[in-house]
């Protein structure tokens, strides 16, 4: 393991302790926009993992406290909570994103936290990916007619409007069913380790999804667009799933 993935790895479990302290306990909410929330505890943890990432002459992008630019073509995407909304309602569904990459589009290593069921996915490039150490692999399901997907989409009309359209065309044309849980870093987590079959976002942002797109990558996933084209950070339309029913996908999303 890289001296990076460490400092990420530690830098997630000591934020996590000011989740699980806070938890069950009230919190200071603000409305960021609709269904869309920001809480102290979210503020407190992305200054901790701050604190414990070693490796400071690295930029830093958190969804909440903005961007620290340094020279390096390295930057840390940190996502304190993703899952917001499951967090302030102690559904414990969330995690701590915490993911480095290498100018635009390379990622380089991805941690996705959930302190309360204490799983913790992390992955590097090459090195394959792992729950708690122990190695993950995507499903291998081949047919779609006999898959669950997870979906999400992000907060503009746009993208629900992208995902209502998909969602339909996959459910009633693939005969797929359909999860949404609120969390698109611990879902791109379950589908790395087989849970699910394929995960399709629109509409989130690069810190919602870009450790958990290296954990699936590393998994064994094909990461691509809609259009089935190889994912790069110009596009918030992600489809993540296995070589075989990547095409059966795209026969339907390059549609939309
Ligand atoms: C949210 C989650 C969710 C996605 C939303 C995001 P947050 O992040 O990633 O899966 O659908 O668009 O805002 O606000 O809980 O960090
Ligand atoms: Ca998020
Ligand atoms: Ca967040």
């Amino acid at each position: 393991m890289s001296s990076d993935l460490d400092s990420a790895i530690n830098a997630a479990k000591k934020a996590g302790e000011i989740i699980q302290s806070a938890y069950q306990n009230k919190k200071n909410i603000v409305k960021k926009g609709n269904l869309d929330f920001v809480t102290n505890i979210d503020i407190q943890v992305e200054k901790k993992i701050f604190e414990h990432l070693k490796c400071t002459e690295y930029s830093f992008k958190g969804e909440e406290t903005g961007e620290i630019k340094k020279k390096s073509n390295k930057k840390w995407i940190i996502d304190p909570i993703d899952g917001t909304y499951n967090f302030i309602h102690t559904i414990p569904f969330f995690a701590i994103s915490i993911a480095l990459m290498e100018g635009d589009n390379k990622l380089l290593l991805g941690v996705v936290y959930n302190p309360i069921t204490q799983e913790c996915y992390w992955a590097e490039n090459g090195e394959g990916a792992y729950m708690n150490g122990i190695p993950i692999l995507v499903s291998q399901q081949k047919n779609i007619h006999e898959s669950i997907f997870l979906m999400e989409h992000g907060h503009l009309d746009e993208s629900k409007n992208k995902y209502l359209q998909c969602m339909t065309q996959l459910m009633l044309k693939k005969n797929v069913d359909v999860f949404r849980q609120g969390s698109s870093a611990i879902m791109l987590c379950l589908f790395a380790k087989g849970a699910f079959d394929a995960f399709l976002c629109c509409g989130d942002e690069l810190h919602d999804y870009a450790a958990g797109l290296i954990i699936a990558k590393e998994a064994g996933a094909i990461i691509s667009d809609w259009k089935g084209n190889e994912w790069n950070n110009s596009s918030n339309y992600i489809l993540a799933t296995n070589k075989e029913l990547k095409k059966q996908i795209v026969e339907e999303t390059q549609k939309i």
